[in-house]
């Protein structure tokens, strides 16, 4: 990806946080916010994407596919891809342990779908949708907490985690609390959302060490009619590059 479309993204998205925030302050309500995503084309199919990044041991060198042996373990980097449209930022999350697959939740429409398995050389690989299913706030206003985080939470939702989540870490969103479980599929641990966030199917490449997005499933990415339309595609639907939100 080049400097000029990460630059032009990190503008839409901080357009994007400046009028979650607004919405999140002023109370705009569900359609105002979704107003912003602009209609546009979108995809026929899931492409199937290689994951890349610029390697943080060499900040001025050009991207390079991601060796996931070398990705951090429960990062405090809030680490983020686009897939498969430019407006659906997705996070990216590595554990210490496997990942399983489990049935997750849609509280708003009581269907259930099964959350993809970790990927990678331990099966702890695991990409949700970085957008807020509750009214669509994006990174970093919603971003992981690890487990040396867990502190930084307000109170009431350090006190609705498991022994688990304070283990794995969680995904919160600071516009209105809601609470993802990234352990489980995205699981909603805190509303107000009444939906899981998307979870990315990846797979991985053992003999090359490289990860690849296939598909979305669960909810539909939030403010867009499909997962796959809302928006225009990445400009290249061969590679998606990581971007450190923590420094955006
Ligand atoms: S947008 Fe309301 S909790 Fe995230």
């Amino acid at each position: 990806m080049s400097d000029e479309v990460n630059t032009s993204r990190r503008g839409f998205l901080k357009a994007l946080i400046g009028l979650s925030a607004v919405a999140a302050v002023g109370g705009i309500g569900k359609s105002a916010v979704q107003s912003i995503v602009t209609p546009s084309v979108g995809l026929s199919g899931f492409p199937e994407t290689m994951l890349y990044w610029i390697d943080p041991a060499s900040p001025n060198s050009a991207p390079v596919p991601l060796k996931v042996s070398q990705f951090a373990v429960m990062s405090p980097q809030v680490w983020v891809y686009y897939y498969p449209l430019s407006d659906e930022p997705n996070f990216l999350i590595k554990f210490p342990d496997p990942v399983p697959a489990v049935p997750v939740d849609i509280d708003a429409t009581g269907q259930i779908f099964n959350s993809p398995p970790g990927v990678g050389p331990n099966n702890s690989l695991v990409s949700f949708s970085a957008i807020c299913q509750h009214l669509g706030c994006i990174p970093p206003i919603i971003h992981y907490y690890p487990p040396n985080s867990i502190s930084q939470l307000p109170s009431n939702v350090q006190s609705s985690l498991s022994a688990e989540n304070k283990k794995y870490g969680v995904i919160h969103c600071n516009c209105h609390g809601s609470t993802y479980d990234p352990f489980k599929g995205a699981s909603i641990i805190t509303h107000p959302t009444q939906r899981p966030l998307p979870n990315v199917v990846l797979s991985y490449n053992s003999i090359t060490d490289s990860v690849f997005a296939k598909k979305l499933v669960g909810p539909t990415v939030f403010g867009h009619p499909s997962d796959l339309s809302g928006g225009n595609s990445i400009s290249n639907l061969k590679k998606t590059t990581l971007i450190n939100m923590s420094s955006a």
